[in-house]
């Protein structure tokens, strides 16, 4: 495949979706790697392809001692940075090739071995001061588009249909539009419905839920969307991270973070959290993995130029 927006930094995982020496595969504008994590923390990233026969690497073991992956097929070693482990000795040429990693507070970044365009983004740093980091939620592979994905979290209408029965919005406004490259922030206001016994049944965290959200919305294009806003107990942050695997497949995963008005109350919520951002994830997912192949749209809503203003960066590029 042609690779999508070369160049570009892309945040493959956060650290705790790596388990200790257990292989994470990733996909990335086509090109597959396998991603482990040793005890002392540090982090190997290598083409998944065993140069022997093929084999996927990730569906290998991580060999503690040596600090080598295994492959499944022959079982055959290559250390961290893709030389063959043989007979205590190891090689001194690559056979497979590492990828590259920028890790940025506990955040696995790489460019896809293509010469970097633009700087991996502060704004996570920036966003989350002093917060703390709750979990990651909402991993998961969509069928669709870097494009179709991108757009919908640059989309101020979606929440009337897509997540209807999570806010019930009555009204929506954006007084805050603000971009600078690749940068933006959107302020965003949403008048909920009243809740009803039913809603308060199925969800009660919505009683904590203001009338009024206010969201405050800062990207670093293409790959951070980040969403801030309080709530009766605290704030919450989540930065929804996007990345094309291929042509037609988009990974995403949010990293929640918290700052609740009580320490102690942060474990208690840390579930319902991330489960609602799970249901968020899930009802954009049905929406672009739904909906037929894009055309010329026939009407306008409102602040549609935000969603635009996204696909511009991302024809131009
Ligand atoms: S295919 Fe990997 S060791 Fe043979
Ligand atoms: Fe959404």
């Amino acid at each position: 495949m042609t690779a999508i927006l070369p160049g570009a930094p892309w945040l493959i995982a956060h650290r705790s979706m790596l388990r200790i020496n257990k292989p994470y595969k990733v996909a990335l504008n086509g090109q597959d790697y396998v991603l482990w994590q040793n005890q002392q923390g540090e982090i190997f990233a290598l083409d998944n392809v065993c140069p022997h026969m093929q084999a996927p690497l990730s569906d290998g073991w991580i060999c503690q001692e040596r600090g080598t992956i295994a492959c499944p097929f022959h079982a055959l070693e290559f250390d961290g940075q893709g030389r063959m482990y043989q007979s205590d000795k190891v090689g001194n040429q690559p056979l497979t090739n590492p990828l590259e990693l920028i890790i940025k507070d506990d955040c696995i970044w790489t460019y896809g071995g293509y010469v970097p365009k633009i700087p991996v983004p502060n704004l996570i740093s920036k966003v989350s001061e002093g917060m703390s980091f709750v979990g990651v939620a909402g991993e998961k592979s969509i069928g669709g588009t870097f494009l179709d994905n991108l757009s919908i979290n640059y989309d101020y209408n979606h929440q009337s249909g897509t997540h209807r029965d999570l806010f019930g919005i009555k009204a929506n406004r954006i007084p805050v539009f603000e971009q600078d490259g690749y940068w933006a922030k959107v302020v965003q206001e949403l008048d909920r419905e009243d809740s009803t016994w039913n809603d308060i049944l199925r969800n009660p965290v919505i009683l904590t839920a203001p009338k009024t959200y206010t969201g405050i919305l800062e990207y670093a294009f293409p790959a951070l969307t980040t969403f801030r806003t309080s709530f009766l107990l605290g704030e919450i942050l989540q930065v929804h991270v996007l990345y094309p695997e291929t042509e037609n497949q988009t990974k995403t995963f949010v990293l929640v973070y918290s700052k609740p008005k009580h320490p102690v109350i942060l474990p208690l919520l840390r579930r319902s959290m991330l489960s609602a951002v799970t249901t968020v994830v899930e009802q954009d997912t049905r929406a672009i993995e739904t909906s037929y192949p894009r055309q010329r749209a026939k009407i306008r809503l409102p602040n549609e130029e935000i969603m635009f203003h996204a696909q511009k960066l991302y024809h131009d590029w």
